[in-house]
């Protein structure tokens, strides 16, 4: 008797384990309960056929078995109900996830924003210029008429007799001084554009200017701000040397070196054997440039540098080809910080 009850309360209960839904309950629960057919009922009705000493146990173990049937439907039941109200409803939890790669910046930009971050501690404002530009702002107001030799330096990409890419963000300067007075100070970054490809050189690369304009601003400053500025961008280690050089819209130029970052100075591949990089080029504004913009040369001074970021970020980073910044590879991509 008692293995007989045993037997029926397991059959119950693999049936409940696969039972998923409402549905499947209400099947078990007349399977097992029901009053005109119900196992556990025709059980309890067939109770008068059995010896009279075997029935006390008989009723006794049936009505438990009809107790915990109920019991365990009602549980289930709440169960299910919980479950369509979950927000995993309809979602296998257990299946293994799909991998989700997170965006990087590309070097470029991270080299962008360090150095932004840098001239804005110092108080520089942050300004941006046309990618196309007129020959007037690239060239003419930053003292290159047409035709001046220095204008060789630059190899330009000309979209008609007026405009270009701009070969430099030297431009932004004039606009920026045609919009305010001095005080000033301010950076560019952006793309710039020149008919170069090799392995140092791309047709798109990115430059950085800046511009201080105020009363009594000497060559001392520019050396304060631009050591200050190497330093925090490279290393406080590195040995920086100014040399004369030219620009047409600064008198003195210089062009600015660091001690190599891989060689520490002793010379390298990197470095040419002479163990420095050369990265910034700079000078005292030239006082023709600020005729263009009707600042009074005797009464205000200034200094102007430029930099190229696809050059911070080569070094930076070891890059080998600088043509590796703009061919999206992934593989590549994904190996900067
Ligand atoms: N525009 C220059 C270049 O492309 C870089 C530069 C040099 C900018 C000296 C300056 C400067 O403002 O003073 O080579």
């Amino acid at each position: 008797m008692e293995s007989k009850i045993d037997a029926l309360r397991e059959d119950f209960l693999s049936e409940l384990g696969q039972a998923g839904s409402v549905a499947d309950l209400d099947t078990i629960k007349i399977k097992y309960l029901g009053r005109k057919q119900g196992i556990v009922s025709n059980f309890l009705k067939d109770l008068p056929n059995l010896n009279p000493e075997e029935r006390p146990l008989a009723g006794k173990l049936a009505n438990k078995l009809k107790v915990f049937i109920s019991g365990e439907l009602r549980n289930k039941s709440e169960i299910l109900e919980h479950e369509s109200r979950s927000e995993f409803a309809g979602i296998d939890i257990t299946l293994p996830g799909k991998y989700c790669s997170s965006g990087k910046f590309h070097p470029i930009s991270t080299v962008k924003k360090e150095v932004e971050s840098i001239f804005l501690r110092m108080g520089y404002a942050i300004e941006e210029g046309p990618e196309i530009e007129t020959d007037y702002y690239n060239f003419e107001a930053l003292n290159m008429p047409r035709n001046h030799p220095a204008r060789d330096m630059q190899d330009t990409f000309y979209i008609s007799d007026d405009h270009v890419l701009r070969t430099q963000t030297s431009p932004v300067q004039i606009r920026y001084m045609e919009k305010r007075k001095p005080p000033l100070r301010m950076i560019s970054l952006g793309k710039t554009f020149r008919r170069d490809w090799d392995v140092t050189h791309t047709p798109q690369f990115y430059q950085m200017e800046g511009l201080a304009v105020d009363r009594h601003i000497h060559f001392g400053h520019l050396k304060g701000t631009l050591i200050f500025f190497l330093k925090q961008l490279f290393d406080k280690d590195i040995q920086i040397r100014f040399r004369p050089s030219f620009f047409p819209f600064t008198e003195p130029s210089a062009e600015i070196d660091i001690s190599c970052i891989l060689c520490k100075g002793k010379g390298c591949r990197i470095c040419s054997g002479t163990g420095w990089l050369e990265v910034l080029g700079a000078g005292m504004v030239d006082p023709n440039v600020f005729s263009f913009v009707d600042i009074d040369s005797e009464e205000f001074t200034g200094f102007a540098f430029g930099l190229g970021i696809d050059r911070v970020a080569v070094l930076k980073y070891g890059i080998t080809d600088s043509r590796m910044l703009y061919e999206n590879d992934l593989r590549f991509l994904r190996q900067f910080p």
